[in-house]
This record gives structure tokens, C-alpha cells and sequence, in this order.
């Protein structure tokens, strides 16, 4: 059962001493992070020794003539071994920069039934992406892809969301994006990328976790579906080793997953689910979305603004700088949820 009081307050410091400025939260943090990767993730690895993009495709008549689509390749130095993959930009041809996404894609395909370009594009908006499994497996495989440039690598969602960071590079140097409002969002478990994404590297204005759930967005005490035990189960490499220590026992993890959330305050976060999801929990992750709220209010923001303590269907919790929805359906990044994030980014533009 899901019960508040069940779950480690996010606004203490290791003595247990409750933090109560922006100042001792940000002392505080490192340790936070530091503590979800010793426990959960593994830790980021550094950036490269080196990068270098090409443009291997160019096309100006995409959407109709009203975007350039490109395709580029990165390759990361790292210790003399290099690695390349492939990642997508479509940019709007306007004459002032667009606000955009980094759309971390389960295909490397450009549109795709997860990312409706066009639409994308007619929002005002860039969106870039990349095939999650061109930069490393989706398996237990740690000796080729990326996962191979290093010798002790973290778990496959701590490289994804490295290799995230390396397409951020990229968007740093193009003039035709708007620096301050570049959002990074992943579906399930490219939603739980997107959270560790934001949580390490501060471009990313907002972030957004589509269906994220266990392990991603949603609280883990109490939670309904899937549990600790299942997911290392299924997907051990998806972490490091030490969060197998907690399968059945929740109640011994020193943080819950609102941390993770809590680590991207007081920049925008937005979590959705869909209402058939049950393996995700819409109310657990509404739930942490609450609990991580305190820290937005340190800085004088609200987080979840909600009056009700389940959300309701297919209302927009636009107003907080923590978004929310729950749509109708099933497990899917659909249409309609592009929709709810392009309005909470113009909502909330920086
Ligand atoms: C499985 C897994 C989830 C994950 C999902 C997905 O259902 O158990 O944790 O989010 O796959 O990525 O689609």
C-alpha cells in the first residue's frame, strides 16, 4: 500500500538534520547522486577525451520544406579507443532559435510511432534523437558499443543517458536551438534515461519521463506492478550490481525514487503515465511527484500543483513547475503526450 509516511523524507541530510535553503540542498545534492549510483544506476562516466560530428545526410525538403532533417554521427575518444553512433536532428527553418527535445528513441527512424515529427516541427519545435540500442544492447552484453570503452561501466541506462549528453554536446554548438529551453524525453525505460539524464547535466532545462515507473519515476515503497525483484529479475544490466540487494526488501533502500526527481529541482519535470499501466503505477509516480515537490519549494516554486491526492484522467497539471498527466490507454508515447509537453514547455519557456 502506498503510504507517505513510509517514505525517507528527501529534505534531510545525512545526519538526518532537515534541509531547509536552496544552500544546503545544493551541499547536499552531490551525496544524492553519489548515492544513487552507488546503489542503483552505477556511476556516469566522465566525459570523452574527445568528440568529433559529421554529417553524414542532409535534407532541406523535410515536413514539407518547413524543416532540414540531418543525420550525424558522433565518435567519442576515450583512453585511445573510439565509438560511433548515429543520431537524428529535424530543426524548424525559422529565422529565431527553436526551443527543442532530445527524444531518446527505442528505433533510430526519423518520424517514428513514438516521435510524430511533424507535428513536432508545426509546435515550433527541434527534436533530435538517437536508437537507444546503437549505443549499446539491450542485454547483458558489456564487450562491445559503447559499454566497451570502459573498464568498469555503470549500468545500460547510466550509458544511454551518457550517450545523451554526447547528442547535448552537439546541441550546445547549434545556433539554430535555444539553449535555455532544451528538454530531454524517454518512455519507459528511456523515461527512467531521461530522469538520470537530467539529474546529471543541468542543459537539460527540462525533463520528461513518459511511463518511467519502477526504478524511473515512481516511488518503489509500496508501489503496485512491477517491483525491485522483477526488474533485476528481467533487466539486471540496466543497473549496477548493488540494486539486486534490494529485491523484496524496499524498505532498506537509503532514498526512494523521488530523489532522483528531487535532483532536477528547480528546473521543469514532467511525469505522465497512461491509465492501464498498472505495471508503471500512475499513482505511485504521482505520488512521488508530490514528495519531491519540497525542494521546488526552497526555491520559491511550486512543484505538483494538485488538489487531489490520485490524478484525474486527462487533466493537464500544467500550473507547477513539476507537470503531470494521465491519459486514457494503454503503455505508448503517443501523440497526445507530445501535445501535453509541447504546451508545458511554451507554459513554462525560460
Ligand atoms: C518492461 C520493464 C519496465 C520498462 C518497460 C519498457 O515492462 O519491466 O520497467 O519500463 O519494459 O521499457 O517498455
Amino acid at each position: 500500500m502506498l503510504d507517505a509516511a513510509n517514505i525517507p523524507q528527501v529534505l534531510q541530510d545525512i545526519s538526518g538534520t532537515a534541509i531547509t535553503s536552496p544552500e544546503a540542498w545544493e551541499a547536499n545534492r552531490e551525496r544524492l547522486l553519489s548515492l544513487l549510483s552507488r546503489e542503483e544506476y552505477g556511476f556516469l562516466p566522465a566525459p570523452p577525451e574527445r568528440t568529433e560530428f559529421k554529417l553524414l545526410d542532409r535534407q532541406t525538403d523535410c515536413c514539407a520544406g518547413k524543416a532540414v532533417y540531418e543525420k550525424w554521427e558522433a565518435t567519442v575518444w576515450v583512453k585511445d579507443h573510439s565509438f560511433s553512433f548515429p543520431f537524428f536532428g529535424v530543426i524548424p527553418q525559422t529565422a529565431t532559435p527553436s526551443m527543442a527535445f532530445l527524444h531518446l528513441n527505442f528505433r533510430n527512424q526519423v518520424p517514428d510511432f513514438y516521435m510524430p515529427t511533424e507535428e513536432i516541427i508545426d509546435g515550433g519545435f527541434a527534436v533530435f534523437s538517437f536508437g537507444y540500442e546503437d549505443v549499446t544492447k539491450d542485454n547483458g552484453d558489456f564487450s562491445s558499443g559503447l559499454a566497451a570503452l570502459f573498464p568498469e561501466p555503470p549500468g545500460k541506462l547510466a550509458l544511454w543517458a551518457w550517450a545523451a549528453l554526447r547528442v547535448r554536446d552537439h546541441m550546445a554548438q547549434r545556433e539554430e536551438i535555444d539553449q535555455e529551453n532544451v528538454a530531454v524525453v524517454g518512455h519507459s525505460r528511456l523515461g527512467k534515461t531521461a530522469l538520470l539524464a537530467g539529474a546529471w547535466d543541468e542543459r537539460f532545462a527540462f525533463v520528461i519521463a513518459n511511463e518511467s515507473g519502477c526504478s524511473g519515476g515512481a516511488v518503489t515503497r509500496g508501489k503496485q506492478g512491477e517491483r525491485i525483484a522483477d526488474i533485476t529479475r528481467v533487466f539486471p544490466f540496466w543497473f549496477c550490481e548493488n540494486y539486486r540487494k534490494y529485491a523484496g526488501k524496499e524498505e532498506e533502500l537509503p532514498f526512494d525514487q523521488h530523489f532522483l526527481l528531487a535532483l532536477i529541482a528547480p528546473r521543469k519535470l514532467y511525469i505522465c503515465d497512461a491509465q492501464e499501466d498498472i505495471w508503471a503505477d500512475p499513482a505511485a509516480e504521482f505520488l512521488s511527484c508530490r514528495l519531491a515537490s519540497p525542494v521546488y519549494e526552497l526555491y520559491g516554486k511550486q512543484g505538483l500543483m494538485a488538489e487531489t491526492e490520485a490524478p484525474v484522467l486527462n487533466k493537464g497539471y500544467h500550473a507547477g513547475a513539476i507537470g503531470y498527466h494521465l491519459r486514457a490507454g494503454c503503455h505508448y508515447l503517443s501523440r497526445q503526450d507530445w501535445q501535453q509537453f509541447m504546451a508545458f514547455l511554451k507554459a513554462h519557456r525560460n
